[in-house]
């Protein structure tokens, strides 16, 4: 194991010296409820919109749920005595909604709050500084019931929600984040419907990101109305990175339109108070926008204290037609969108994710740390003075345990040190980066993909619930404490 660090110098001016990260530097690790929980019908938890899609048959697969997950619920005590063992000194976890409001609205669960009330003790206890997400996509069944995120009242029914965690948990928590990747939420849910509560519907994903927006907004307010003043709130976008295919007219517009639904449609509202004209324009075949009522678009604009950014992989745009999609998904494999599938960017009819070449993660993903840096500068540059936290990043490998118990991840060791050396790039060419939390913690649920997929620095055995930290567990330990990247990532 080394912890070697590459000689520092202060050349980069004000940024961090080279190899060396600011000495404020945030460093955890994420996970979220649905995925690691389990205990899904105990202490009063009702179901969410994602224990109804998992036990939908064809939706997730091998048909794995969250029912069992990887029995943090009941191994909590373990899993934070772990997380101090390597080291961590934050810790983003998300907040199940329906244990703590089962019906989405009306009667708390007081069971269900004092669970988390008991992680953020346990954190605290270790040093290890608490970040709760409040919707990380498990909405109470409920409220999908009465229409999900078509529904505007679910924005005003989230809002109550964050103002029963802020007065629960505010005393110790001083960052929360709203949403994560809202997104997934409304076009992965409402479009391509490969996520809960899986329809397919481009009028009305496009009205799940509005009312998606409008939690965000009413929700910071009455966070900021509970919390004290030195709690930060933020919002946790998966900001795409989009690159068009060729120089081609058709091409550039494709990936303009793919910004424009992935990134602007968010950032527009949150940062701005307003929808980017060509979000509006684009989507007029689709929607009039009639949901977006007087007074939402200020109502929405409560600018967060720290974005928090989710970067995996950067995205290959192309404009193409039926039949090119139909020839281009039997040529390639890899592909990320299969042809006939419902769009995942409504708005634009032709943009088309195009197959990337490798290196690959066991997801598919094209591994190309360079645009991490380059999506950071963007948001450096287009929102100047914004603080941003990495709220997630990381990757899945079909990792082996060796006889002697170990899991060599070198892959996964290779693909953080490349990220994080983009992040470094970042701040020193002046981006307020904040911290980083690494995804994930533990092997886990992960979604659609159920347990198929490892993207945890703990390997987690799913029959026996045995926790083994892999390599990459170890190579981490080190980064933190040493708050810079090794010379040698052998461990
Ligand atoms: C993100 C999700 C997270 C996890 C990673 C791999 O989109 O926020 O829960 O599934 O992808």
């Amino acid at each position: 194991m080394t912890t070697d660090i590459v000689p520092g110098t202060d050349e980069a001016g004000a940024g961090a010296a080279r190899g060396r990260f600011p000495a404020d530097f945030v460093w955890g690790a994420a996970t979220a409820a649905y995925q690691i929980e389990g205990a899904a019908a105990e202490d009063g938890r009702a179901p969410s919109i994602w224990d109804t899609f998992s036990h939908t048959p064809g939706k997730v697969q091998n048909g794995d749920t969250g029912d069992v997950a990887v029995d943090h619920y009941h191994r909590y005590r373990d899993d934070v005595a772990l997380m101090a063992d390597l080291g961590l000194r934050a810790y983003r976890f998300s907040i199940a909604w329906p244990r703590v409001i089962p019906m989405g609205s009306g009667a708390v669960n007081p069971a269900g709050l004092d669970f988390y009330s008991r992680v953020v003790d346990e954190l605290l206890e270790y040093g290890i500084e608490p970040m709760a997400t409040l919707y990380h996509w498990d909405l109470p069944q409920a409220l999908q019931d009465n229409g999900g995120w078509l529904n505007r009242e679910t924005a005003e029914r989230f809002a109550d929600y964050a103002a029963v965690v802020a007065e629960a948990l505010g005393d110790r928590v001083r960052m929360f984040s709203t949403l994560n990747e809202p997104w997934c939420s409304a076009f992965l849910g409402y479009a391509s419907g490969v996520h809960a509560p899986g329809l397919t519907d481009l009028p009305s994903s496009l009205a799940a990101a509005h009312h998606l927006n409008l939690a965000h907004g009413l929700g910071t307010s009455a966070l900021r109305s509970v919390l004290p003043a030195d709690a930060r709130v933020a919002v946790t976008l998966n900001l795409a990175y989009v690159r068009s295919a060729s120089e081609s007219p058709a091409d550039v517009d494709a990936a303009r339109a793919v910004d424009a639904v992935a990134n602007r449609i968010f950032l527009g509202p949150i940062l701005d108070g307003r929808y980017p004209d060509d979000v509006i324009s684009d989507a007029a075949h689709l929607t009039d926008w009639a949901f977006v009522r007087d007074g939402d678009l200020a109502a929405i604009n409560q600018v967060p204290d720290v974005l928090g950014v989710n970067y995996y992989s950067p995205s290959l745009v192309a404009a193409l037609g039926p039949a090119e999609r139909a020839t281009l998904t039997k040529r390639w494999v890899n592909d990320p969108q299969g042809s006939d599938e419902p769009s995942i960017w409504p708005g634009s009819d032709r943009a088309y994710a195009l197959p990337q070449d490798g290196p690959y993660t066991a997801m598919g993903w094209r591994i190309e740390p360079e645009s991490f840096t380059e999506l950071l500068l963007r948001v450096g540059r287009d929102h100047p003075g914004l603080p941003v936290m990495i709220t997630e990043n990381g990757a899945a490998f079909p990792d082996l345990v060796r006889e002697d118990g170990r899991i060599h991840d070198q892959d996964r060791i290779a693909y953080l040190h490349g990220h994080l050396e983009a992040v470094q790039a970042a701040i020193n060419a002046g981006v307020d980066v904040r911290g980083y939390f690494l995804w994930s913690l533990l092997d886990n649920f992960e979604w659609a993909w159920g347990y198929s997929k490892r993207f945890g620095i703990v390997h987690v055995d799913f029959d026996s619930q045995q926790r083994r930290p892999k390599d990459s567990a170890y190579w981490y330990r080190d980064v933190i404490r040493a708050n810079g990247l090794p010379a040698d990532d052998s461990t």
